[in-house]
């Protein structure tokens, strides 16, 4: 077999079998297949597509690439969930804990954000002492114990998406359904859930800009996990407008905080419901309706927050952050964007909203790049809303002064302010299953 004559293959829109897929995959991780060829490859596959058939052996090929985690020792049903990303997207800090207080089981290998805010490792490591990085053997002692445990993925979890996530990253290569949804879908199957909830965003803070892309996307996700064996279920939700009222890290971990005491904000806590009552589901704790009543009470009662402290706590954090808002890291400096104009808020660029939160230094421009943890925005106004001029649209917050001015411009900029109060829409789309 030579990776010439596969590429040559995809290039005609033919479609590649397990064993050619194999190849590719095999011979990439070892290097046998050069970086150019994979280029290549993954550029006609942009423009011709994939099969349903070749993109779960796509999936499969890549989640076997590297270590599978082995959950059996863990008892019971263990459901993962993931979000394609957004800003202000703090909901497994949420959710996890809710779902976990009812019994189920969140075994949750999560990533770093790149771009934007952080991801759910550099929210959580906002919290002193918290511990993301894990053995198996203590992340699977802290799910049995506590009922949930959120880890770092290892360097050994699925090499070859690691490498072809950033081979794509510089050859334009990203904006493909089949390579995004086998990319998300290997590391899935290889964190080894036997039930997993996708919640795929849409709208100008997220990936998909459309709600037509996002379902296409999620329907092939959902097709991928039910042919590996898994349930899956997956909810496409609103990004047009970033989710809650907080941008960056210690600001949404105190965000998460207080939707777990029932005082978070109305779209954020609503969004978090809907998630919660979908795993409680796919776990076989009811229907839609009494899995929604399971997940409030988990609220109400108390008992989601006492499971977030007992995470907090086994994986080495200071647990006291629950009731101190000043055990989190605050910023030195913040500075007041002032509304220039009166009316309502028509429109936010929720992409933009996560760039500014970046500027102040929540979030990454290069992998290598550190997050500060006291870092973001707290929103004042969202879209919908009505303003006079000179209201306060939102608080920057930084420790880096200098940074101040040019987060402020980019903030103002994502704001559209005008006469006409937009219609209040939903923020679940649609669900597939
Ligand atoms: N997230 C991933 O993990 N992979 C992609 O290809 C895109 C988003």
């Amino acid at each position: 077999m030579r990776a010439y004559d596969l590429i040559d293959k995809k290039k005609k829109g033919e479609y590649l079998d397990r064993e050619e897929i194999d190849f590719l995959i095999h011979g990439f991780v070892n290097g046998d297949v050069a970086d150019y060829q994979m280029a290549a490859w993954a550029m006609a596959v942009c423009f011709q597509g994939m099969s349903m058939e070749e993109i779960g052996d796509l999936t499969l090929s890549m989640a076997e690439s590297g270590e599978m985690m082995d959950l059996s020792a863990i008892e019971s049903c263990k459901v993962d969930k993931h979000s394609t990303g957004g800003v202000g997207d703090k909901t497994t800090l949420v959710i996890g804990p809710v779902v976990a207080s009812l019994g189920v089981k969140v075994a949750k290998m999560s990533g770093r954000g790149l771009g934007h805010t952080g991801g759910t490792l550099d929210k959580l490591e906002s919290i002193p002492g918290f511990r993301t990085a894990l053995s198996d053997r203590a992340f699977i002692d802290i799910v049995n114990s506590v009922g949930i445990c959120v880890a770092g993925q290892t360097k050994r979890l699925v090499p070859a998406d690691q490498k072809l996530y950033a081979l794509r990253d510089v050859t334009a290569t990203v904006d493909s359904i089949p390579l995004i949804a086998s990319s998300i879908m290997s590391k899935k199957l290889a964190s080894g859930s036997d039930a997993i909830l996708l919640d795929v965003k849409t709208g100008s803070g997220a990936f998909m800009k459309t709600r037509e892309e996002a379902e296409e996307l999620a329907g092939v996700m959902v097709e991928i996990g039910k042919r590996a064996g898994k349930r899956m279920a997956a909810l496409v939700t609103d990004m047009d407008v970033p989710l809650g009222m907080t941008i960056g890290n210690a600001l949404e971990v105190r965000e998460a905080i207080d939707t777990l005491k029932g005082q978070g904000p109305e779209d954020f806590t609503g969004v978090c419901l809907e998630l919660a009552a979908n795993m409680l589901s796919l776990a076989g704790k009811g229907n839609a309706e009494q899995c929604m009543e399971l997940a409030k009470e988990a609220i109400t009662s108390g008992k989601a927050l006492e499971t977030f402290a007992r995470m907090v706590k086994t994986q080495g954090g200071d647990e006291t952050v629950i009731s101190d808002p000043f055990v989190l890291p605050a910023a030195r400096y913040t500075l007041e964007v002032k509304a220039p104009a009166a009316g309502y808020v028509e429109h936010m660029d929720a992409q933009g909203c996560g760039i500014a939160a970046m500027l102040l230094g929540a979030g990454r421009e290069k992998k290598e790049d550190a997050v500060q943890p006291d870092a973001g925005i707290v929103l004042h106004k969202k879209t919908g809303d009505s303003v006079e001029i000179g209201d306060t649209l939102a608080v920057l917050h930084t420790s880096c002064e200098e940074r101040l001015r040019a987060a402020n411009d980019r903030l103002l900029a994502c704001y559209r302010i005008g006469p006409v109060c937009p219609p209040v829409s939903s923020h679940i789309f649609s669900y597939i299953s």
